[in-house]
């Protein structure tokens, strides 16, 4: 019989190679079901372009999750296909579980995702969606004696000590974690490839991290997760290569809430929930970013894109228009601050009256805009990768030599 490790590495690669065939399906699928899509009411309109009344099927989302299920449901057969043959093996239950656990919260969020898309839910359907979804996935967690202590950082282990029980809590932090996930890569968006690029990109800095903690002792958890992230990555890549600049296709609610699931479940299923969030800085600085118009302090217009400048062909930070008086008196403060600060343009004292003000929406596209200047669609969402990217190398950077001075 093979050994452990050779097993997972044959595995891992009968995995690889499906991914690459599914790769291959998702590129050729979209195309195909282009107008079928845009028949059935499923389209938007590229707002970032010239042409704005041409129709982009929108959703396509659901081609990749498709892709990823039926690559998973035939790779399945390999890590528990051997048990069938060879009977006197004992049947791994609970391993099955957590697959089938995983699959089902994946394609909640997907149907659930798709349901966004074809009847724009609100955004409270939003907050309560993912968490349901992860329900299943919480209760396998906790009957395969899911672990709910935290190690606590040296600083504060003369006060509480070695590992800290946080039990219940540690599963509210779970369910966040599938709300903030989703939500998180939904909001970071609306430029041509930057959905789904973003998505590639921290899937490829969880496969990273899995393979380096595939030599240590958490070897299962490890490998659990690369089953499911190398499928999900291809199918993300099949769905950027028709989403980038200039888009093909758009990706749809029911692609952002797929990936977001995706990453909440594989760091649940593989325990490093709390190592995945540093692969989402940039998207935690744009969500804290985003606070104000999110909970409509600031006035929230339905699209926070960046403005497109035909006469230029390049993308200028989009604004929010209010009267001073319309917004609570701190947060003025705290907005003109920010604006000396130079992390947000505020103009005040516009107007007839004298009243109005106007600000730049508050998303990092926009941010990175009024830091760089008028840019070109394409090369803008080359820059924001290229951070996530570097944000990467720092979350490494954080995990490992950093963190060894603290834990
Ligand atoms: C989120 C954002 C919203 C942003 C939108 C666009 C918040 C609170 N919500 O809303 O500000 O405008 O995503 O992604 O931050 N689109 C383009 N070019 C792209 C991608 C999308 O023009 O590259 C437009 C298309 O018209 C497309 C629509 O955005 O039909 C999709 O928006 P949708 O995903 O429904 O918006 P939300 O997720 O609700
Ligand atoms: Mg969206």
């Amino acid at each position: 019989p093979l050994k452990p490790g050779l097993e997972m590495i044959v595995s891992l690669c009968i995995n690889l190679i499906l991914s690459v065939v599914g790769l291959g399906a998702v590129i050729r699928t979209i195309p195909a079901v282009a107008t079928m899509f845009i028949n059935a009411g499923l389209f938007g309109k590229d707002l970032c372009k010239k042409d704005r009344e041409k129709k982009v099927p929108e959703s396509m989302g659901m081609v990749s999750g498709l892709v990823f299920l039926i690559i998973m449901f035939l790779f399945l057969g390999v890590p528990f296909g051997q048990h069938f043959m060879n009977p006197e093996t004992p049947f791994p239950h609970t391993t099955f579980t957590e697959y089938l656990t995983s699959l089902l919260s994946i394609c909640c969020m997907l149907f659930l995702g798709f349901a966004d898309d074809v009847l724009n839910l609100k955004w409270r359907f939003k907050l309560v969606l993912p968490t349901l979804a992860s329900l299943p996935l919480l209760m396998v967690y906790y009957i395969n004696l899911g672990s709910t202590t935290v190690v606590v950082p040296k600083p504060l282990r003369t006060w509480i000590g070695l590992t800290l029980n946080i039990g219940p809590l540690y599963y509210v932090y779970m369910s966040m974690l599938a709300v903030f996930c989703t939500n998180a890569i939904n909001i970071y968006a609306g430029i041509n490839g930057l959905e789904c690029g973003q998505a590639v990109v921290i899937a490829g800095s969880v496969i990273v991290f899995n393979i380096v903690e595939l030599g240590g002792y958490q070897a299962k958890f490890h490998y659990f997760s690369l089953c499911l992230i190398i499928p999900f990555t291809a199918s993300a890549l099949g769905l950027f290569y028709h989403n980038r600049y200039p888009a093909r296709a758009f990706v749809g609610d029911t692609f952002t809430y797929f990936a977001g699931m995706t990453f909440a479940v594989v760091s649940i299923i593989g325990h490093f929930s709390k190592t995945v969030l540093l692969f989402f800085l940039p998207q935690i600085f744009n969500f804290l970013y985003s606070v104000p118009q999110l909970f409509h302090l600031v006035p929230c217009p339905r699209h926070r894109l960046p403005k497109y400048v035909p006469q230029k062909d390049k993308l200028e930070p989009s604004v929010a228009e209010f009267k001073a008086s319309q917004i609570l008196k701190p947060l003025l403060l705290a907005l003109r601050f920010l604006n000396k600060l130079g992390l947000v343009r505020l103009e005040e004292g516009l107007g007839e009256d004298k009243e109005m003000c106007r600000i730049n929406n508050l998303t990092l596209v926009n941010l990175v805009l009024l830091k760089l200047g008028p840019q070109h669609e394409a090369s803008l969402t080359m820059k924001l990768l290229v951070l996530q990217v570097l944000s990467s190398g720092l979350a490494f950077f954080i995990r490992y030599p950093f963190a060894d001075l603290f834990f």
